[in-house]
């Protein structure tokens, strides 16, 4: 166990590789804004989904043992390719020897559990980097919950490279998008909803709906994580005890602290307070 992470009450950590967890954050603190929160997004090393499992585990638990040493005891993966990638082995092999009172949770769960309820085929896509698709954590996490779901994946390796360059709503953009939504609705005709399955691509949901046809959901995942994450606080009062809340948000990035103010902007409409870290 490590003795010398702080004890007092903290705030929750938020996670991503990028930028695409301050789409989740923005919901997180829309529901709960009465707690702090510290926002780490590792932009020096993104994308993640086109890495291997070994080093977005490696990554994903260098970024968990820095916001517990910032203070946090509540760390939300804000990021599929983290959570499918690294989630369990965190969960399982990390965590009782970091401290066994701290959790880790992640954006797969919660929109799984929701799915049940938005599809009527029971046949759902899921668009999302080439590491979470490889690693069928949605087909298997929705199989637990919904045996009678048919769940059918796209990776979509150049969206986050789109959204992490600024080139989301440019014109260039349409062709990759498309070409992706019709893929997926080719290898299932039957799928009427679609689950945005990285964090990054609410930013693409314009083009998204625009390319997709009007009877198919298009199912961001921000509600259901920030809702998922109030029941967690209500079920675990020990834990909510050591969120702090002050309605306060620091952001940490691993790349330049300009760079991340300009394109955090586009995420979030208010003057942010930022640092630079280095992760190891
Ligand atoms: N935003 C992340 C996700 O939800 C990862 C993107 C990446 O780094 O490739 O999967």
């Amino acid at each position: 166990m490590n003795t010398a992470l702080p004890t007092r009450p903290g705030a929750i950590g938020v996670f991503d590789s990028g930028y695409g967890g301050l789409t989740i954050l923005s919901r997180i603190r829309e529901h709960l804004p009465a707690y702090d929160y510290v926002y780490l997004g590792d932009n020096a090393r993104t994308p993640y989904g086109t890495r291997s499992f070994e080093i977005v585990y490696e990554f994903t638990l260098q970024a968990v043992n820095r916001l517990f040493e910032m203070g946090c005891h509540l760390v939300i993966l804000a990021c599929n390719t983290a959570s499918a990638k690294a989630l369990r082995s965190i969960q399982q092999n990390d965590l009782p020897h970091i401290d066994p009172s701290r959790r880790v949770l992640g954006v797969i769960r919660p929109t799984a559990e929701r799915i049940g309820a938005l599809t009527r085929t029971r046949h759902v896509g899921v668009l999302a980097t080439a590491g979470t698709i490889k690693s069928e954590s949605y087909v298997l996490e929705i199989r637990k919950l919904h045996p009678d779901i048919t769940v059918t994946g796209e990776a979509c390796p150049l969206w986050v490279p789109l959204v992490e360059n600024n080139e989301f709503d440019k014109p260039g953009a349409d062709y990759f998008v498309r070409q992706h939504i019709d893929r997926l609705l080719a290898k299932d005709p039957d799928i009427d909803a679609i689950i945005l399955g990285c964090t990054h691509y609410p930013l693409l949901y314009h083009k998204i709906r625009a390319f997709t046809p009007s009877h198919i959901a298009v199912i961001p995942q921000g509600d259901y994580v920030a809702e998922s994450l109030r029941d967690y606080l209500h079920r675990h009062p020990e834990m909510d005890a050591r969120c702090t809340r002050r309605g306060t948000c620091r952001f940490f990035t691993t790349e330049s602290v300009e760079k991340f103010r300009e394109s955090a902007s586009i995420f979030l409409d208010c003057p942010i307070d930022v640092a630079s870290i280095e992760l190891e």
